[in-house]
Formats: C-alpha cells, sequence, structure tokens
C-alpha cells in the first residue's frame, strides 16, 4: 500500500519530533533565553505516539525518524523506539541529534532498531560550538558520542553542516576531511528563515554552489545518489565511500520530491516545514477516536499538505522555531 498526497507525491516518511526541549540552545534555532517550550505533561504518551504511527503504517509510511529539539532529553527514548521498531510495516528507524548525550545512549538505541544517524555539527572549534550553541563544554561530548555510535555499529552517520558565512564557512574542509577520517557522510544547509531566530541566521546565508566550488578545489567529486538520502544533491569523493550532500532550499527548492511529514510532541502534524498548514490529532486521540477513525483523519490531514515552501515570497510566513519539529 502506499500513500499519496493531493499533489501525486508518495508519502513514505513521518518525522517524529518527541520533544521540544534541547541541551543545547544554537542562535539559528531558539532565543538565548527561550523557555517557551511546551510543558511535558502537553506531550502525547509514548503509547498515543505508537496508536498514531501504527495508524501510518497502516497507511503505507515505512520510515520514521526521531528528532527534537534533542530527542535524547525524552525519558526512555530506547524503549520508545523498540516499540516502534516492533510496529509492522516500519522497515526504518533512524535518528536526528546533537549527540552530546549518545555516549551513554548509543547501544540502548542501537540494539532498540535504531539504524541510522544524523548529527548537527557545524563546528569542530571549542570556541565556535560556545558561540553557535550557547552551551560550553560540550563539543568533546559530541565528538565521543560520535566514536561511540561509530564503535556501536550506526552506519550510515551523516553530519549536518549548517554553512553560515563569517561564521563556520572556512571550516567546510576542515569538516570534509574529519568525515573522511571517520567514513561519515557529510551534507551542508542552507540557512532557513524559520522562526525570528532562523531570520537572524539568514544574515550569514550563503548559496551552497560556493561551497560546492571550494570542495571541488579540494577532493575529486563524483555525482553519487544515498539511500533514504532525503532532499540533499550528492557527490561521492572518489575512491571512498564518502558523500557530500548538499540541501538547498533557498537556492534551489525540491518541495516536488517531498515525501514528507512532521508530528510534535504535542501532536501537531505539520504538513510543510515553510508552511502553516497543520492538523491537532490530540483531541481526537484523547477523545478516543477508533483506528479507523484515525486513518481517515491522518487521510484529512494528508489532503492540506501545499505544494511548496514560501521562504522566498514570504520569509516570516513560519513563526514557530525549528526546535519544534526538529528540521
Ligand atoms: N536553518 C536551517 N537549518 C536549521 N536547523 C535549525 N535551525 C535552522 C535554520 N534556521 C537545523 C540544524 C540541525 C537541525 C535540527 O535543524 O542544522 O541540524
Ligand atoms: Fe538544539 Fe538542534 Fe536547535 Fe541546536 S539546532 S538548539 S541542537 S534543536
Amino acid at each position: 500500500m502506499a500513500c499519496f498526497d493531493p499533489h501525486g507525491r508518495k508519502i513514505e516518511y513521518v518525522r517524529l519530533s518527541v520533544t521540544d526541549k534541547c541541551n543545547l540552545r544554537c542562535f539559528y534555532c531558539m532565543p538565548e533565553h527561550f523557555r517557551d517550550f511546551t510543558p511535558s505533561s502537553e506531550y502525547l504518551s509514548y503509547d498515543e505516539l505508537i496508536r498514531i504511527i501504527s495508524a501510518f503504517a497502516e497507511l503505507g509510511i515505512f520510515r520514521v525518524r526521531l528528532t527534537g529539539g534533542e530527542p535524547l532529553v525524552r525519558k526512555d527514548l530506547a524503549g520508545f523506539a523498540k516499540q516502534l521498531s516492533a510496529i509492522p510495516g516500519i522497515e526504518d528507524l533512524s535518528l536526528s541529534t546533537n549527540c552530546v548525550l549518545m555516549d551513554r545512549h548509543a547501544e540502548d538505541l542501537f540494539e532498540a532498531g535504531v539504524n541510522r544517524l544524523n548529527v548537527s555539527l557545524d563546528t569542530l572549534r571549542e570556541d565556535r560550538f560556545r558561540f553557535i550553541t550557547r552551551r560550553g563544554g560540550n563539543l568533546e561530548l559530541v565528538l565521543n558520542g560520535l566514536k561511540k555510535a561509530k564503535q556501536v555499529g550506526f552506519s550510515p552517520i551523516k553530519l549536518n553542516m549548517l554553512v553560515m558565512r563569517g561564521i563556520n564557512d572556512d571550516e567546510v574542509i576542515d569538516i570534509a576531511n574529519y568525515c573522511l577520517e571517520n567514513a561519515f557522510s557529510l551534507r551542508f544547509i542552507e540557512t532557513m528563515p524559520i522562526g525570528a531566530s532562523g531570520q537572524k541566521a539568514t544574515d550569514h546565508y550563503i548559496n551552497l554552489r560556493e561551497v560546492r566550488d571550494r570542495l571541488d578545489a579540494h577532493f575529486n567529486l563524483v555525482p553519487s545518489i544515498m539511500r533514504g538520502g532525503g532532499p540533499a544533491r550528492y557527490v561521492r569523493v572518489e575512491g571512498t565511500n564518502v558523500h557530500f550532500g548538499f540541501i538547498t532550499p533557498l537556492s534551489q527548492h525540491f518541495c516536488s520530491s517531498c515525501n514528507r511529514l512532521r508530528l510534535t510532541a504535542e501532536g501537531t502534524l505539520h504538513l510543510c516545514l515553510g508552511n502553516t498548514q497543520n492538523f491537532e490529532l490530540k483531541p481526537h486521540i484523547r477523545q478516543g477516536i477508533s483506528d479507523d477513525g484515525l486513518k481517515g483523519l491522518l487521510y484529512e490531514a494528508l489532503a492540506l499538505k501545499p505544494l511548496q515552501h514560501n521562504f522566498l515570497d514570504n520569509p516570516s510566513e513560519v513563526n514557530r522555531s525549528m526546535s519544534v519539529t526538529g528540521g
């Protein structure tokens, strides 16, 4: 069974934000003294989330990615991951994390069936890490977490680097070399005007074409594709299995191949990262909707999925923070 939206796109993938809280405060994601997190009492329970994902699986969704905020700050994520892996039809379970807490959770998560890992890492320099994330002393935890994740067997491990002019754009080659040493893949991301913080970040916008040119000058790159690679366009470093990906929501948007939905911890379905259309599932879940009723609602929500984002025409449309949907 396959699931299509009104624009004929096959929807196969749910990004599930299990919490909007985070142990970092990246300046492009949230304000420094941000306190307006959703109270945990408003979150759907793991059992309620399992019900929704099971209904999605019956509709033909077969991939789930756990995101946040920082997903590892929610209690017993590994236990939840194990429940998700057991849902018939869910074939691929992945995780996006900042890796600060990975060292202590890597084994349990891997055993729970999480196979692929995306890690946000914008810099390898402690002073910059502190500036970007507004939290000191954590870069070492991140790097140790990555080491542990590799040991445990996650594959592939992809790093996500938000490239910002004057902030970290001079580290593109250093981070690429770090990835080559560790057999990680690396994706470069353009800043997106999501929320007030994201709009500030776009002051440092850099077109990834420029990054690509710098990489070309250092590495022998050949065209490639990556399974489950999402909206990135990939090249591979010749003679290796290391991929570089380019996620260019602004300079070359990829909405025509969008295959995903986003579900927040509170049970709000966001139909598009760059639009405001959403659908609240919590009231229905709490009012004891039947399984068939729930599937009907998911179809209703899907019908709202817009054709594309509005970042260029209306850059201030989206005023939620990235930590609500987890990218
Ligand atoms: N623009 C682009 N990417 C962002 N992220 C957070 N805020 C933004 C933004 N304004 C990305 C981070 C991280 C993921 C959680 O979301 O790079 O990898
Ligand atoms: Fe946390 Fe990721 Fe937002 Fe940074 S970008 S504050 S790591 S959710």
